[in-house]
């Protein structure tokens, strides 16, 4: 008999379903006695002992179904060690929870503060398997996460629509595009989209040059302008400050701005009189179904996380690299963000097209 558990934390994204799937199949078609919990809204369920014994149906029909069948939840990393309202020690009541129904191994699906929260239960001595999900495709040792494509997408049809209607009123236009610590989704859905700046948190931006960009292509008749922005990006100013202070510069311009998006509209109106519209598709980035390059790659993690599981091989992240499925051990990667280098080649094939990031 094997017994595993499922869990999945944080954000939820496309393909969490299908990766699950992935696991399971992989496991059903290859032992005799399988058993599925699943823990319910995160780590929230393992803590809570809130699960359910899942079945094959449970995981029939759901390779396109975006969000999770499990929910999910934020439960912060650094909070992990602290006891709850009731003085619940939350560390030991998963462990002990794990150890009630005699799981072989706890498989956990989720971005970099789950990732961390796995690798503390692995210290702890559970068997720990870790699947990168992500929107955001900022963990470190995988070069995708699934979930990245499908947003991608999203994000990308946003700034599509938006080009019909920007080349119809000459005016300036901003989609702020999903990710707060890293600009990856920012930088590829804005080179699908065709956009003309990108700002992303890995580049500071000086305003300035930001309407530059835009004078230089009404100077040559484009007429309209069209930035992707990340919900991250921060203004140079602010970015040379020390983290205290560059925490609390950001906090007082969030009291006066909804979002960073504004504040930049704000300022490109203030200096080129020109007429700014914000769109923010917001969750929308998350939503719907998985894309299929995130379908394959959910399935092919999930398969090599069920065949690390019947090989006993614990203490994983299941990452691809180079095209390949790898196992990544949860030690080296925890606690670590793959953020956009700005010397990468996207951007300076970007900038060598004209792109400006504002810097
Ligand atoms: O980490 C995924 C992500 O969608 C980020 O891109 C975004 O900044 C954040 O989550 C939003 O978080 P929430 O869903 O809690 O508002």
């Amino acid at each position: 008999m094997l017994r595993i558990g499922l869990l999945t934390s944080g954000g939820d994204c496309q393909a969490l379903n299908a990766t699950m799937r992935g696991i399971v199949k992989g496991l059903a078609n290859n032992v005799k006695d399988l058993e599925v919990y699943g823990f319910m809204n995160g780590y929230k369920g393992l803590i809570y002992g809130d699960f359910r014994l899942l079945t094959g149906k449970d995981f029939s029909g759901i390779l396109t179904r975006g969000g999770t069948i499990l929910g999910t939840s934020r439960q912060p990393f650094k909070l992990m060690r602290e006891p709850d309202e009731n003085g619940l020690d939350k560390v030991e009541a998963m462990k002990q929870n794990y150890y009630k129904l005699r799981l072989d191994c706890l498989v956990i699906l989720g971005g970099n503060g789950t990732q961390k929260t796995a690798n503390l239960l692995r210290e702890e001595g559970l068997n720990i398997i870790h699947m990168p999900k992500t929107i955001d495709n900022d963990i470190y040792g995988t070069d995708m996460t699934f979930g990245f494509y499908s947003a991608v997408n999203i994000a990308t049809e946003a700034i599509d629509c938006i080009h019909t209607t920007a080349s119809s009123h000459r005016r300036v236009f901003i989609v702020e595009v999903m990710g707060h610590k890293v600009g990856w989704l920012t930088l590829y859905a804005g080179i699908a989209g065709g956009a003309d700046i990108l700002l992303l948190p890995e580049i500071p931006y000086d305003i300035n040059k930001v309407v530059d960009a835009i004078n230089k292509r009404n100077a040559r008749g484009s007429g309209f302008t069209i930035l992707a922005v990340a919900e991250g990006a921060i203004p140079k100013e602010i970015a040379k400050l020390g983290k205290k202070d560059q925490k609390k510069a950001m906090e007082k311009l969030m009291k006066k701005h909804a979002s960073i998006s504004y504040k930049v509209a704000e300022d490109i109106r203030e200096k080129t009189g020109i007429e700014v519209r914000v769109t923010v598709p917001g969750h929308t980035q998350r939503g719907g179904s998985p894309c299929p390059y995130d379908r394959v790659l959910s399935t092919r993690l999930g398969v090599e996380g069920a065949r690390l599981i019947l090989n006993k091989d614990f203490g994983y992240m299941v990452g691809i690299i180079n095209g390949k499925c790898k196992k990544v051990p949860l030690k080296d990667v925890a606690g670590k963000l793959k953020i956009v280098d700005p010397n990468c080649q996207e951007i300076q094939q970007a900038k060598m097209m004209g792109i400006s990031f504002g810097d």
